[in-house]
């Protein structure tokens, strides 16, 4: 990378990354569900069933956490974070799988002055609350408009020949996907160049989506021809402070 990178500095109208809304609507939901179902239960059914008040405390308190906000800064950061671990060079072209409100491939855009950068999504209805509008205001609030273009797509089809891309990315994606996760993370090596970067940011874990950052991903990694693997973990505190993983590799260059 010929010049070091600008930080992503938020002035004037802020760009939407997604809010928290969902996540409080569902994590109170869930709240008042058990705590109805514990109430009753216990009146009509069990005193037993009381205990299901306990769960109900914990979506509440996250419901709380997610209310606090912070997360378009902490967004922002953690995008900082995985363009400099990634070192672009100037007229690479990025792909960014996932891409919501377009956060990781505005980023690249801001970085470069001279790159092809593509955001696709199938954008889901509960996927975040973005659309393929919201990413192209994104883009203009950001300054960007005319050096990155947003297309619908999907992970585990992706609209490119082999070997397009210097660098692919994702944010919170591949843990969503959880019919055909080892075809999208195969579609995003697939369309790497030789000695191409995979990077992607991920939870640790997520039981219900049946997620894991462990050894097993890594041999998965490896066998797609990916060389250099490495987990990287970064900080970030919204619901609460924990550690996400950057996920980093090189496709082989054969
Ligand atoms: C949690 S959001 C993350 C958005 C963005 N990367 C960010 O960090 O702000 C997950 C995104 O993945 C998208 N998504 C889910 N399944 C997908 C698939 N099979 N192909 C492409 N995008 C998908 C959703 O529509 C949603 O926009």
């Amino acid at each position: 990378m010929e010049k070091p990178l600008p930080q992503s500095g938020l002035v004037g109208e802020k760009p939407n990354y997604g809010g928290t809304g969902w996540h409080v609507f569902i994590n109170l939901f869930l709240s008042v569900i058990l705590l109805s179902t514990a109430t009753l239960g216990a009146l009509f059914f069990h005193p037993l069933l009381l205990l299901l008040a306990l769960p109900s405390l914990y979506f509440l308190v996250k419901a709380f956490l997610w209310m606090k906000g912070g997360m378009l800064e902490e967004k922002v950061k953690i995008r900082d974070e995985l363009i400099k671990f990634v070192h672009p060079k100037e007229g690479c072209r990025v792909l960014d799988v996932g891409t919501g409100g377009g956060l990781l491939a505005i980023g690249f855009a801001k970085a470069l002055e001279n790159c092809e950068v593509v955001g696709i999504d199938v954008w889901m209805k509960l996927g975040g609350g973005t659309t393929i509008k919201t990413a192209e205001r994104n883009a203009e609030i950001e300054g960007v408009a005319g050096k990155v273009r947003f297309e619908v797509g999907d992970a585990r089809k992706i609209p490119y020949p082999d070997g397009y891309f210097d660098i692919v990315c994702g944010s919170f994606v591949v843990h969503v996907i959880r019919k055909g996760r080892e075809r999208a993370l195969r579609e995003m090596v697939r369309v790497l160049k030789p000695g191409g970067k995979l990077a992607l940011i991920e939870p640790k874990r997520e039981a219900w989506t049946k997620w894991k950052v462990n050894d097993e991903l890594k041999a998965m990694l490896e066998e797609l021809e990916l060389e250099n693997v490495k987990f990287h973990p970064i900080s970030i505190s919204y619901p609460r402070r924990r550690n996400v993983y950057l996920i980093y590799g090189e496709k082989a260059k054969g």
